[in-house]
């Protein structure tokens, strides 16, 4: 198949284009580089040898879609481009429903003027809010609290009601798959390629890897006091690789299947590790001591957090299978030998 990859020079997008690309599919990749570089891309042909094109737009951009859906001939998007910073969502809540909500709406609307049906939405664990017990599953009520989680429980519904719509008519249109990532850690195993955030990072794993590096002084743990067996809080990490592969997984689903509902599978591997774990496990891959202080909680964070991932197991074919150490060695491997991310 021929894929649009929205977002694809990001983080868990470039990745992705290595699993599609090396199981033969074609893709054609559309970022604003808001939050990532071209060098990503230049790493992906290094890796797979392979050539796609490349445009530089906007998905908020209807003609620049009508532009890219009218010179290609695509069969399906993978939609990662949005922005993910729960923090800055919260002081910019217009420039996130603008960039992931009107931004999905605008794709839709131009997939459907293309006649372009097959979607795979880039979504999250932070849907289910609180939740009421472990492990999750696809079934648990979804709720949230802040405006980045807005903003994807929005497409979610958006997407639901598209598929109703199709249900109403008759027509069934649309096929629609809906991924919640849990936590994605790790890089290509090459070395090459990996989490590159712009400033200071907001996720866990290349905090403690720029700690390593001595880019930053010290991690600060946010709450040493939930109840947890550490006190710390409890995370699904997932090899971005892993994550990639259940892309194809469930592009192969839906491009086999003729389904007349929304299809959400949760993307992690069932097992929660606390942030000290991950702070040990990590300093044993790079043999770097990891500093940290304990600090208060931060407003909205959650005790713990795993996935039931059957689901996925059951329909997709799809599991996880790199282990916590091959994470940190890749995400290790890939911060050694990248020190200043990309532009190193
Ligand atoms: N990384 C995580 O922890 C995580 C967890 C759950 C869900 N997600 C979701 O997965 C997707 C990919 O995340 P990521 O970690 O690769 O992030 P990322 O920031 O590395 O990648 C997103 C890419 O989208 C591009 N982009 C943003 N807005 C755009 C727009 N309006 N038009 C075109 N391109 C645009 C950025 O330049 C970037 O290359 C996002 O939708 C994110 O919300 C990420």
């Amino acid at each position: 198949m021929r894929v649009l990859i929205t977002g694809g020079a990001g983080y868990i997008g470039s990745h992705t284009c290595i699993a599609l690309l090396e199981e033969g599919h074609e893709i054609v990749v559309f970022d604003n580089l808001s939050n990532s570089s071209l060098v990503s891309l230049e790493r992906v042909r290094q890796i797979t040898g392979k050539t796609f094109p490349v445009i530089v737009d906007d998905v908020t951009d209807r003609l620049a879609l009508d532009s890219v859906f009218s010179e290609h001939k695509i069969d399906a998007v993978m939609h990662f481009a949005g922005k993910k910073a729960v923090g800055e969502s919260c002081v910019e809540p217009l420039m996130y429903y603008q960039n992931n909500v009107a931004g999905t709406l605008i794709l839709c609307e131009a997939m459907k003027a293309h006649e372009i049906s097959t979607l795979i939405f880039s979504s999250s664990a932070t849907v289910y809010g609180d939740p009421h017990s472990t492990p999750i599953t696809e079934e648990f009520p979804l709720s949230t609290t802040n405006p980045y989680g807005q903003s994807k429980l929005m497409v979610e519904n958006i997407l639901r009601d598209l598929m109703a719509a199709d249900n109403l008519s008759g027509k069934n249109f649309w096929q629609l798959g809906i991924l919640r990532y849990f936590n994605p850690v790790g890089a290509h195993s090459s070395g090459l390629m990996g989490e590159d955030p712009q400033g200071i990072p907001n996720n866990l794993l290349p905090y403690i890897a720029q700690v390593a590096v001595g880019k930053l002084d010290k991690l600060s743990v946010f709450g040493g006091d939930y109840p947890t067996p550490d006190g710390r809080g409890i995370r699904d990490y997932i090899h971005v690789m892993d994550l990639a592969e259940g892309h194809v997984k469930a592009l192969h689903f839906l491009s086999m299947n003729n389904v007349s509902d929304c299809q959400v599978w949760n993307l992690g591997t069932g097992n929660g590790y606390s942030v000290l774990e991950m702070v040990k496990a990590f300093e044993a891959a790079s043999q770097c001591p990891v500093p940290y202080e304990i600090t208060s909680r931060r407003s909205g964070d959650i005790a713990e957090c795993w996935a039931d991932p059957s689901k996925a197991k059951r329909e997709l074919g799809w599991k996880a299978g790199r282990n916590l150490q091959v994470m940190m060695e890749d995400a290790w491997r890939w911060q050694s030998s990248n020190p200043k991310g990309y532009s190193s």
